[in-house]
C-alpha cells in the first residue's frame, strides 16, 4: 500500500487551527486527532466542538485517536461531529468486539491502539475487526517525545500477521516520527505515519510533509 501522512493536530497552534489545517491539507492524506480525557492519560486536548468546527473547514478524513477511559460513549457524538475513524486502546477494552460493532453501526471506521509496552498478542485476535491498527512509539498523552525503537519488531510481527491472514488492515505508527524514524517504521511495515512536532513545529510545515514523504517513499 502507498504510504500515507497524517499530521497530528496536537502540535498545531490551537489559536489558528483552520489556518494550520488548510496549509497542509493539499499535501497530506488524512488528519490525526488526539482526543484525551485527563484520566486515561494525564492530559486534556480537545473534543467534539473543535472537531465539528474543523469538519466545516476541511474534507480531510478524520482519524480520531481516543485516549480516554470510556471511548464507546464518545462514538455517537464523534460521528455527529464528523469523525471518520475511531481508534480505541486495547488497554481500555481487552475485548473490543462490542466497540467495533457499535462503531460500524454508526458508520465509523474502527481501529485498535497498543501502547509501547503492550505485546502484539493482546490485539491479534481482534485485528480482523480493524480497518487500522495503531502502534504507539511513545507513551500516549503528549507530543514531542522520542521514538521508542522497541516498537519496530512489534511492527514486523503485525505486518506478517496481517499479510499472512490476507487482511487489509492498515498499520499506523504514532509518536516521535521524523524522516529517519518514519523510514525505519516503513521498512518494518507501517502504512500510515502520524507526525505532530515534525510537521506543525517545523518552520515550513509543507516542506516537512514532503521530507517525510520522500523518506517513506524512497528505496521501497
Ligand atoms: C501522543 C499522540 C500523538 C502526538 C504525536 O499521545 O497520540 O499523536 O501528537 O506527537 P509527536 O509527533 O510530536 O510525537
Ligand atoms: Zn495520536
Amino acid at each position: 500500500m502507498p504510504a500515507r501522512i497524517a499530521p497530528s493536530l496536537l502540535a498545531a497552534d490551537f489559536a489558528r487551527l483552520a489556518e494550520e489545517v488548510g496549509r497542509v491539507e493539499p499535501h497530506v492524506d488524512l488528519l490525526h486527532l488526539d482526543v484525551m480525557d485527563g484520566h486515561f492519560v494525564p492530559n486534556l486536548s480537545f473534543g467534539m466542538p473543535v472537531i465539528e468546527s474543523l469538519r466545516a473547514v476541511t474534507d480531510l478524513y478524520f482519524d480520531c485517536h481516543l485516549m480516554v477511559t470510556n471511548p464507546i460513549s464518545l462514538f455517537e457524538p464523534l460521528a455527529g461531529a464528523g469523525a471518520n475513524l475511531v481508534t480505541i486502546h486495547i488497554e481500555v477494552h481487552p475485548d473490543p468486539t462490542r466497540a467495533a460493532e457499535k462503531a460500524r453501526e454508526l458508520g465509523l471506521d474502527f481501529g485498535l491502539v497498543i501502547d509501547p509496552g503492550t505485546p502484539f498478542e493482546a490485539v491479534a485476535p481482534f485485528v480482523e475487526l480493524c480497518d487500522l491498527l495503531l502502534l504507539m512509539a511513545v507513551q500516549p498523552g503528549f507530543g514531542g517525545q522520542a521514538f521508542i525503537p522497541e516498537v519496530l519488531p512489534k511492527m514486523e510481527t503485525a505486518r506478517k500477521f496481517i499479510d499472512s491472514a490476507g487482511l487489509n488492515t492498515d498499520i499506523e505508527i504514532d509518536g516521535g516520527i521524523t524522516p529517519e524514524t518514519a523510514r525505519r517504521a516503513r521498512d518494518a511495515g507501517a502504512d500510515v505515519f502520524v507526525a505532530g512536532t515534525a510537521i506543525f513545529r517545523a518552520p515550513d510545515p509543507v516542506a516537512a510533509v514532503e521530507r517525510l514523504r520522500t523518506a517513506v517513499d524512497g528505496m521501497e
